[in-house]
């Protein structure tokens, strides 16, 4: 599915929230919502990082230097700047081994962070509830598709972050809220912290040289590129689905 031209979107006087703003995808989805115009919020625990990006931005970026998953930060963000645009993008990184390597908390990680992260702002959404007209993406992972073996419970919590946008999609419908819940599944990208620790697990493990194992995957996806698409998503109420794949090449429902 072709990309609008982001000069098309004009998201000026809008509010956006973005969390794990301070590097990978969030940096560049901040950078992207920012470039199309909106105020934007972000999220994340490292303070440095996030007043990098405020220097960059300049004063239409607010950092907020916050655990996501708190459900108290979720709420007093909600009702502090209305978003019009909610990307829920944090993530922890996964320790990467295989399973039995795992404890029962090395491989509930994912469910700790990104599934309650999700689970406490779309909660949050729907009760306040955002402005109609309003968007809510969930950062999730193609291997919500196709497990992800030495990444512990993490391809489970990028199923279930599907599965809340799914049903928060259908209490803003049953409701006419019309707030579109959306789930983003982007392809692994060794270009940023969270995917080159695994494309190097799963090259070490294939007994591959790094360089060799990304390569094979294909043409990287770029954070850039994930700004771009959550801009559209955002902006463009056409972008329907309730879950999207994206890889380098774009964007693809799935059904
Ligand atoms: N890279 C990939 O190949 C890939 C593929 C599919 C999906 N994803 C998903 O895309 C999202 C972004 O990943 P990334 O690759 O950009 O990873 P990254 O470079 O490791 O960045 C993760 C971001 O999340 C933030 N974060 C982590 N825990 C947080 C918490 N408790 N509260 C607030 N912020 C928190 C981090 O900031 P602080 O550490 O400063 O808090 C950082 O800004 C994740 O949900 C990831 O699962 C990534």
């Amino acid at each position: 599915m072709p990309m609008q031209d982001m000069s098309m979107q004009d998201m000026s006087g809008t509010t956006a929230v973005v969390t794990g703003a301070s590097r990978g995808f969030g940096r560049a989805i901040a950078a992207a919502l920012s470039a199309a115009g909106a105020s934007v919020v972000g999220v994340a625990r490292s303070g440095g990082p996030l007043q990098d990006l405020r220097a960059e931005l300049g004063g239409s970026f607010t950092p907020v230097i916050a655990d996501a998953a708190d459900p108290v930060i979720a709420g007093q963000l909600i009702d502090t700047y209305h978003p019009r645009t909610l990307v829920l993008n944090a993530g922890a990184a996964p320790l990467s081994r295989p399973i039995h390597h795992h404890t029962w908390q090395t491989f509930s990680r994912n469910w700790d962070v990104d599934v309650q992260h999700v689970f406490h702002w779309t909660r949050e959404a729907l009760l306040r509830p955002l402005e109609e007209g309003s968007a809510v993406i969930a950062v999730s992972s193609g291997a919500a598709l196709r497990g992800s073996p030495l990444s512990g419970g993490y391809a489970g919590a990028k199923a279930t972050v599907r599965f809340l946008a799914a049903y928060a999609a259908a209490e803003s419908e049953r409701r006419s809220l019309g707030i579109r819940f959306t789930a983003l599944l982007p392809t692994l990208t060794p270009a940023t912290d969270l995917g080159a620790a695994a494309v190097a697990a799963y090259a070490h493990r294939q007994g591959s040289d790094v360089r060799t194992y990304a390569e094979s995957l294909g043409a990287p996806l770029t954070p850039e590129q994930v700004g771009k698409t959550i801009v559209d998503l955002a902006a463009n109420p056409d972008l329907s689905q309730e879950a999207y794949l994206l890889g380098s090449s774009g964007l693809a429902a799935v059904g």
